[in-house]
């Protein structure tokens, strides 16, 4: 029966080794570099809801129904798609979720890996001092200096690409988290505390448009990681025996808190130095080195903050690049070594759309509908293909395959938590996705 299916990648060791992977692949710069400047964009506390309820409504049911499906099919995304839909007697162009999942992926890891490459150029500036007794004028400088030197940005994002290795996880992440709560101590010491929380969990939905709330829908799939088989990929290879509920709400809680936790570090910090909430993809680099430079220590923690930083943002690109990986595996015989080497290098050239956007491109004859490259880029992904996938994923799981398939592979039988599963899959996340995008487009 093809739930004995056994993937050829091998197995996580234990249901915990999969939590730590697949936070690894949703905490990232999603929640620390992302989320801040996006909620700063779009009006503060309406958006953070919003994004909440996302999270909990259509986040957590897509990650368990990706977790299924990949379990269930046990290969890259684009194999199990298809052997799936054939199984339960669809075409096979259901693969070609898994392409769409395999070109979201590559598209965001090109700039993703820009925006690391900041992050690692921080490492040594914090090091170094030079932040050290800084104002926000300083800080603003140095991070627009960095931005405006292509050949710079280059040689940042060619380590980060080249530099793809799976360091400790499970120390990493949670000395990160530590580190984040000391950024908050320092933010309640600095007096504009509760402006900060006010910001963020004080709804106003005058400031709330169609558009914020398409980017807050975005900004879930995207720090869940959803929508293009990276959490598929890694619950192919579960153990049989996960819980995957459980372990789906123990992955967007982990993830959540993060994102939360930096918002709490960050906009005390925007509001005690006077610096605009809206000013986009800089923000945390021209925030936090502001407080790393008046902490007793700041050097220090600083560029450690920045290191795992930098982790945390190798542990998603690991899960960006996954269903490439596996796929060149599996029907192409590649090593994983040569099958990364290989999609990292078409994902380095993409990247370098990014770094221009910062400077040679970032003018008005090298823009579409006004956005630059990056721009582009980033929405065509986190706000479309993310919840198109996962519109998909949902229509697959809940109206196609058999119920019975997906309640054996959920295998919480017919209790409460199946039902509400499976209420949200069905009705909840497609009339969601689309109601968002019809709304965005002007029909409703
Ligand atoms: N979740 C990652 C973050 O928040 O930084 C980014 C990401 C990883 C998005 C993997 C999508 C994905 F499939």
């Amino acid at each position: 029966m093809p739930t004995q299916r056994t993937s050829i990648h091998g197995q996580w060791s234990s249901r915990l080794a999969f939590i730590f992977a697949a936070t690894g692949s949703a905490v990232g710069l999603g929640n620390i570099w992302k989320f801040p400047y996006m909620t700063g964009e779009n009006g503060g506390g309406a958006f953070v809801l919003v994004y909440l309820v996302c999270v909990a409504m259509i986040g957590v049911p897509i990650m368990m129904s990706e977790v299924m499906l990949g379990r269930r099919g046990r290969q890259s995304p684009i194999n199990t798609m298809r052997t799936l839909a054939e199984e339960e007697g669809y075409s096979r162009l259901w693969g070609l979720l898994g392409w769409m999942g395999v070109l979201a992926g590559f598209l965001i890891l090109s700039y993703y890996s820009v925006i690391a490459g900041w992050a690692l150029a921080y490492v040594f500036r914090t090091a170094g001092g030079v932040f050290n007794g800084a104002t926000a004028e300083g800080v603003d400088a140095v991070f627009t200096e960095l931005i405006s030197d292509p050949e710079r940005l280059l040689a940042w994002h060619t380590i980060f690409m080249a530099a793809g290795l799976e360091l400790a996880v499970r120390l990493l992440m949670p000395a990160l988290f530590v580190l984040l709560i000391l950024l908050v101590g320092y933010a309640m010491s600095q007096g504009h505390f509760l402006e900060g929380v006010r910001f963020l969990f004080e709804p106003d939905f005058s400031k709330l448009s169609g558009q914020a709330v398409l980017m807050a829908m975005g900004q879930a799939f995207f720090s869940l990681s959803l929508g293009m088989g990276a959490i598929m990929i890694y619950g192919s290879y579960l153990p049989r025996e996960a819980s995957i509920a459980r372990t789906s709400i123990t992955v967007a809680v982990s993830d959540t808190l993060v994102a939360v936790i930096a918002g709490l570090a960050i906009f005390p910090i925007v509001f005690a130095h006077g610096l605009p909430p809206t000013q986009g993809p800089g923000l945390i680099f021209k925030t936090l080195p502001i407080a790393f430079g008046h902490m007793p220590g700041g050097a220090l923690f600083g560029s450690l903050f920045f290191v795992l930083l930098v982790f945390a943002a190798w542990t998603s690109a690991i899960s960006l690049i996954e269903p490439a990986v596996a796929w060149l595996v599996e029907n192409h015989g590649f090593t994983r070594v040569h099958a990364t080497v290989s999609a990292g290098a078409v994902i380095w050239t993409i990247g370098l759309g990014t770094i221009f956007s910062f400077s040679t491109w970032s003018g008005p004859e090298y823009t579409l509908f006004g956005k630059t490259f990056f721009d582009l880029v980033d929405f065509l992904t986190a706000n479309i293909m993310l919840p198109l996938g996962g519109l998909l994923i949902a229509v697959f799981a809940a109206w196609l395959m058999s119920e019975r398939s997906a309640s054996d592979e959920l295998a919480m039988g017919d209790g409460p938590g199946y039902r509400i599963w499976y209420f949200l899959v069905r009705y909840v996340t497609p009339v969601g996705v689309v109601f968002v995008f019809l709304n965005v487009i002007g029909l409703l």
